[in-house]
């Protein structure tokens, strides 16, 4: 049997409903990693489920005026459902109010403490005494010390990102009264984080570490995405520290020990062990092994997350997984960024997001659409954007335009001429058109298995463009009346297209393979690379329309049903203050040149650095340069560059570099080459 391979995707906290937001940051690119693995035959769990513990659900609880239980029931029928209607393909959509949860997390916590992985502390804590409780980090409120605004939590400043720890707020508040918290005495079990940093540096360095018990040699995080990889190094090299993994709050799973009345377990703690009793629960109802998900060696386990979720799916529940024993690592965590909606920050508070079980309402039978849109656009390396301009736009010129187009060109042709009845069994005699299909299998793999969702669609495309571009070449429509034979023999090779077309289709759009799938009579789903099989005298189904153009009143409705005025706009970023004047002698002292890429490669343990040979007309030199979060090596080869020649040499990650290569930062933090004008030759100087 094939190897074990246990999908999770984040489970969302169940205190409002599901957003575009998630969905591209998600839940959209598990299910197609999903979809794209069981079409070859692999043994997926696909996990998800209700996070139904921590002060989320607790303060949604305290708005609306209802219990927590309320909260979460509601929401977690919701998220079910949209997800369902959705068609995202979980396995299971468990949730963690669940008793073989709650049973599953203190048994983990308990071979915790038997394997003298937490630390009993005591520590000063925020406490309300007129709610007589201690709080949580999100119970305090005061002004943030990094960007002095106001209305910061104890764990972080929405406004400017920072995390931030309740001791740093000036002037803290509790939430519950308003009144100015006390600091009280109270004991907690803390994973001594900073324990285990040399086997995570270890492990997300090179895969593995010294005292692995599984070693992973096929997939490692040193290939993770650089943005994740990005945070993770920050963590370490900012050290880390213990973290408790108990709280004082009367919402979560019970500290199963004596005398623990009023605690519970972190929900960060008890979150993830979700997955593994929603995957016990899967295997009950379906009669399989969850073991064989988390425990044998060779299972692969891959965590989809948003980014603000990184750190703990990359360090601490790695830590949690190792210290328990007996359970796999993550081979990857491809988090995803951000997804902004016209121009500012989702937003649950402002009511300023596109709601997944309204947007099924609204647009019926356009589940695709959707799942075309954002996968498109998914923030796959920075943060991105969500328009209905945009939406409006991909679907008329690109799903109606290029692939229905495509499909009902073909039918309706075949129909026309040939009754929908194929002459000879499934082929194709057009070496071009073969072609083209095995490159879409073969571009479609690699991006896929790197997590490289909006480059896979695109190969997809990328075919029914050059379909389109086939069809209109081979003009059946003429040839129909000078050699009927040729005419037939082109549609049915086209007609063999399609149904790749269709297979490739499958993870992304699912309803739309089924209708490829329907009209040429095929069974409703294809393996990867399956032999496409009809007999000859099989007869086509009728032509369906596969998609049809969005006008523009619609796209009106859904902008006027956002949040027109933004009380909270997505922070701006600014531009940095000037520095202090320094004479000209001072700045005459910079030797600048022009010079020329002439080769770059990555650097070996090192995510940010890209080794540069340039020319810079007196000399040939090696220059390493942290820009490889934003240049693939070969995109810089050949380029023209400002190079600082006289800086001092220095050896980074082993590599000798002479000089620093000018760029500039804008505002998103994107670089970009300051680039001399074309034409002037390596060594001139740039003063
Ligand atoms: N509820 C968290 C969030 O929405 C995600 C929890 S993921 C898990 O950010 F790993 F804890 F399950
Ligand atoms: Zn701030």
């Amino acid at each position: 049997m094939s190897k074990p391979i246990t999908i999770t995707a984040a489970l969302p906290y169940a205190n409002g409903p599901l957003h575009i937001g998630h969905l591209a940051g998600a839940y959209l690119p598990a299910d197609i990693f999903a979809r794209y693995q069981r079409l070859h035959n692999q043994d997926v769990a696909f996990i998800c489920g209700s996070d139904e513990h921590g002060a989320a659900i607790t303060l949604r609880a305290r708005k609306e005026g209802i219990s927590p239980k309320e909260i979460i029931d509601t929401y977690h029928e919701l998220n079910r459902k949209a997800f369902e209607d959705f068609g995202i393909s979980f396995d299971i959509y468990h949730r963690t109010s669940d008793s073989l949860h709650q049973a599953t997390a203190q048994a983990f916590f308990l071979n915790l403490l038997e394997k003298e992985a937490l630390e009993l502390r005591e520590s000063e804590q925020f406490y309300d005494e007129q709610f007589q409780q201690f709080l949580a980090d999100r119970y305090i409120t005061g002004t943030c010390p990094k960007c002095q605004k106001a209305g910061a939590y104890g764990d972080q400043c929405e406004k400017c990102g920072s995390s931030l720890n309740p001791d740093e707020l000036i002037e803290p508040k509790s939430t519950l009264s308003g009144s100015t918290p006390v600091k009280r005495k109270t004991s907690h079990w803390y994973l001594p984080m900073q324990n285990h940093q040399h086997w995570l540096q270890q492990w997300l360095s090179s895969g593995r570490f010294d005292e692995m018990a599984f070693p992973i040699t096929e997939h490692q995080p040193s290939s993770w995405k650089s943005n994740v990889m990005g945070q993770c190094t920050s963590w370490l090299q900012d050290g880390l520290k213990p973290r408790a993994m108990t709280r004082d709050l009367d919402w979560g799973v019970p500290v199963p020990l004596p005398n623990s009345e009023g605690k519970v377990l972190y929900v960060w703690l008890d979150a993830p062990i979700g997955y593994i009793s929603a995957t016990k629960a899967w295997a009950e109802q379906t009669g399989k092994n969850w073991q064989r998900y988390w425990t044998e060696p060779d299972a692969r386990l891959i965590h989809f997350i948003g980014k603000d979720n990184i750190v703990f799916h990359c360090l601490i529940f790695p830590i949690l997984l190792k210290s328990h024993g007996g359970f796999v690592l993550p081979e990857n965590v491809p988090a995803n960024e951000f997804l902004n909606l016209e121009g500012q920050k989702i937003s649950t508070s402002r009511n300023h997001a596109v709601w997944l079980h309204e947007y099924l309402q609204d647009f019926p039978g356009k589940r695709d659409e959707l799942r075309y849109v954002l996968c498109s656009i998914a923030p796959e390396t920075g943060d991105s954007e969500f328009t209905w301009k945009d939406f409006q736009t991909r679907v008329n010129s690109e799903l109606v335009a290029v692939l229905g187009n495509l499909v009902n060109r073909v039918m309706v042709l075949h129909h026309t001429y040939f009754k929908g009845k194929c002459y000879r069994t499934a082929s194709c005699q057009s070496a071009e058109l073969q072609a083209s299909v095995e490159r879409m299998y073969d571009e479609l793999q690699q991006h896929v298995e790197a997590y490289r969702f909006r480059s896979g669609l695109q190969s997809v495309m990328e075919l029914a463009r050059e379909g389109n571009r086939h069809l209109t070449q081979r003009e059946p429509w003429k040839t129909i009346k000078t050699n009927p034979d040729q005419a037939q023999a082109d549609l049915e090779d086209m007609l063999w297209m399609l149904a790749h077309l269709g297979c490739g289709l499958q993870p992304f759009l699912p309803d739309t393979a089924r209708k490829v799938f329907q009209m040429l009579k095929l069974p409703a789903q294809l393996a990867w690379q399956d032999e496409i099989q009809w007999p000859a005298g099989h007869t086509l189904n009728s032509t369906q329309m596969l998609f049809e153009k969005i006008e523009d009143a619609d796209m009106e409705k859904q902008r006027a049903k956002l949040n027109p005025a933004p009380s909270d706009p997505a922070p701006t970023p600014s531009l940095a203050a000037a520095k202090d004047p320094i004479t000209f002698q001072d700045f005459s002292r910079c030797d600048i040149r022009v010079a020329t890429v002439l080769s770059a490669e990555p650097v070996e343990g090192a995510n940010r650095l890209l080794k540069l040979t340039v020319d810079i007309g007196i000399d040939t030199r090696t220059v390493v340069s942290g820009i490889a979060e934003h240049f693939a090596p070969e995109s810089v080869v050949g380029r023209k560059v400002c190079l600082l020649v006289n800086l001092e040499p220095r050896k980074l990650r082993g590599v000798d570099s002479q000089g620093m290569v000018l760029m500039a930062e804008d505002l998103e933090g994107r670089l970009h080459f300051v680039a001399p004008p074309e034409g002037v030759n390596n060594g001139a100087q740039v003063k």
